[in-house]
């Protein structure tokens, strides 16, 4: 099986205005894709209706092939869901919580119970497996949903703002623990995020929704061709020394469209990869070049473009 989810023009409309507007994108088998985009996008929206828990107002979305709406239990089945707010018998321990849902999956105890403590430990609770969870932050409770999600061995898991309200080292770990035990298991990961630079590191492909609409999906490099145009290269560039001659030079080489100082550092916006002959131009300038790389574009830069002009 090729694609995990495949959506088709999805659409849901709340009293007739548009949460989730023609959406089209797929997940690949295997992958992290991280579903990104602002407050209010759509996000939610779409992940209820992958899970069959909202109907579409038109369109369609299957996931492992079967239709979300029509065959809800097919995509349970196989299916991880850690929602926005998760909730947890507050009396309970985690331990107790985590035995609750593996006895509900019908996962014997033996076979459960390490899991439990191996899967507390990855995420952090090791130190609190008996305390009752209306003791938990937020965040701890958020980690133990990530415990819930995973101690049912699911095949595909979909994690909506898994981030959210966890302090930053606790956002490493999380994060961490999502690629491994994704790769490990084999797990397909839908990551749900606002907050871009975040999760978009451990992510093989994203997918930008805004207002209900996905404007672009594929990997950081993809989205960064498409959007910087194509003829355009931004060189980041390093040197001995900055002279104004120096700066005149590349400004001079035919194709160089823009040049950005700062100290001994210049940002040069050209028409092709002119590395070669920029390098040339700083030595016969007298300075040497310290570092010449084509800049990458971060997720946030991408981000800010699309709003930009959106
Ligand atoms: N149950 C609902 N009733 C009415 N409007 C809703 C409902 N759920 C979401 N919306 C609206 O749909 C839009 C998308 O919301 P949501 O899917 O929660 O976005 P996200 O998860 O990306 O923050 C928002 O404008 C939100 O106010
Ligand atoms: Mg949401």
């Amino acid at each position: 099986m090729e694609w995990i989810v495949e959506t088709d023009k999805l659409s849901k409309a709340y009293n007739g205005i548009k949460a989730v507007d023609q959406l089209n994108f797929k997940i690949k088998e295997s992958e992290i894709f991280g579903f990104l985009g602002p407050n209010g996008a759509g996000k939610t929206t779409t992940i209820l209706m992958i899970l069959g828990l909202t109907e579409p107002t038109s369109g369609k979305v299957k996931v492992y092939g079967h239709d979300a709406t029509r065959e809800a239990l097919k995509v349970k089945r196989v299916t991880g869901y850690l929602p926005e707010n998760v909730g947890f018998y507050e009396d309970l321990t985690a331990k107790e919580n985590l035995r609750y849902i593996t006895r509900l999956n019908g996962i014997p105890d033996k076979k459960s119970l390490p899991k439990i403590d191996e899967i507390l430990e990855e995420v952090g609770l090791s130190e609190v497996t008996d305390t009752e969870v209306g003791k938990f932050s937020k965040g701890m409770k958020q980690r133990l949903g990530m415990g819930a999600v995973f101690v049912k061995n699911p095949k595909f898991a979909i994690l909506d703002e898994p981030t959210a309200g966890i302090d930053p080292e606790g956002v490493d770990q999380i994060l961490k623990f999502i690629v491994k035990i994704s790769r490990e298991q084999n797990i397909t990961i839908l990551l749900s995020s606002h907050l871009l630079y975040q999760v978009q590191k451990i992510c093989d492909r994203v997918g930008i929704i805004t207002k209900g609409h996905m404007i672009a999906q594929g990997s950081m490099d993809e989205i960064g061709k498409e959007i910087i145009k194509k003829e355009e290269t931004l060189l980041e560039i390093q040197v001995s020394k900055v002279t104004p001659n120096l700066i005149n030079s590349i400004k001079e080489i035919e194709g160089v469209k823009n040049i950005e100082k700062s100290d001994n550092h210049f940002l040069v916006k050209c028409d092709r990869d002119l590395r070669e002959k920029i390098s040339k131009t700083i030595v016969e300038n007298g300075s040497l070049p310290l570092q010449i790389k084509t800049q990458d574009y971060t997720l946030e830069e991408i981000y800010i473009k699309y709003f930009r002009e959106g």
